[in-house]
């Protein structure tokens, strides 16, 4: 039988729409990519699409434009077909540029936008979006997921020794007062600056109280793993037990896993918003929530 829904699984989260096709009992449709060598993307879907409501599910991690226009693409697809067409992105690539930091930026969130209700979109969903601010700028509906339970549930089971839930920066504050909060632990938070013309960040915080304990490092994204391993450095000096780093989006640019393992960290736990050999927490339940 025909089911009501259909998930459309873009190439960037195959793995994630299948198990949230199975959870919201949506008839699953695949999409076959080939990229030309001019970096074009031909998408070819096998599958029935819902005349009533299709979900499209893709992430936008690298390649970050590529994704982009197969998300986009793949909504126009169902809007010719669907009546309504929800949007998962689990990474939303381009959150971080939500405002205009340095004078003729362009605050690529608002183009986003534009796309997705262009495209034939009526509502978005992310999981741990970098900053609320960005979805400012829709007109369409949209709505945030916290991968945070499905983390804490993790680290619940690694019977961690009086552990403390750690913010690298400010900004993360209430992320990590949430983690704690869930799993029943102090938290801290550490002042990071970052140069906005280099990227480079350092640790502004000076002493904290935190000798032989066992440290949660919590962000919303790792991705050039600076932010991480500046933190860990300093987490070390000041005699902690074990880092473990817990995180929604695990882009681990380059050698960066590498580099964050080099600078003390014991383990890198992230959900599989982006898929990859960290990404061992599956938010797939969280996500059909809020779809059902
Ligand atoms: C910054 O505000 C974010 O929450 C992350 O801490 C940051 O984007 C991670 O980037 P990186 O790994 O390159 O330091």
């Amino acid at each position: 039988m025909l089911s009501k829904l259909s998930v459309i699984a873009g190439s960037s989260s195959e793995e994630l729409a299948r198990k949230l096709s199975r959870k919201i009992k949506a008839n699953l449709v695949k999409s076959e990519i080939k990229v030309f060598p001019d970096g074009e993307s031909k998408i070819t879907l096998s599958g029935n699409i819902s005349k009533r409501k299709s979900i499209v599910v893709q992430s936008i991690y690298p390649p970050v434009d590529t994704n982009l226009i197969q998300v986009l693409s793949l909504i126009s697809k169902a809007k010719e077909i669907s009546s309504e067409v929800i949007v998962v992105i689990p990474y939303m690539g381009y959150a971080r540029q939500d405002r205009e930091f340095l004078p003729g930026e362009i605050v690529t969130m608002k183009v986003l936008g534009k796309l997705f209700k262009g495209a034939g979109a009526s509502k978005i969903i992310a999981v741990d979006i970098h900053s609320m601010i960005g979805f400012k700028y829709f007109t369409i509906k949209t709505r945030n997921v916290s991968a945070i339970p499905d983390l804490v549930q993790y680290f619940k089971k690694l019977g961690l020794k009086n552990p403390i839930v750690v913010s690298p920066d400010q900004g993360g504050k209430d992320r990590a007062k949430e983690f704690a909060k869930k799993f029943e632990s102090e938290y801290i938070t550490l002042e990071k600056k970052r140069d906005r013309k280099t990227g480079k960040v350092q640790i502004k915080t000076k002493n904290i109280e935190v000798v032989g304990r066992d440290l949660i490092l919590v962000d919303d994204m790792i991705s050039t793993g600076g932010s991480i391993i500046k933190a860990t450095q300093f987490l070390k000096k000041q005699k902690c037990k074990r880092v473990y780093v817990a995180c929604t989006h695990a882009l681990l640019m380059n050698d960066a896993e590498k580099k964050i393992k080099k600078a003390g960290v014991t383990s890198i736990i992230s959900a599989n918003t982006i898929p990859g050999r960290t990404s061992v927490v599956d938010v797939s339940n969280t996500i059909a929530k809020a779809i059902i």
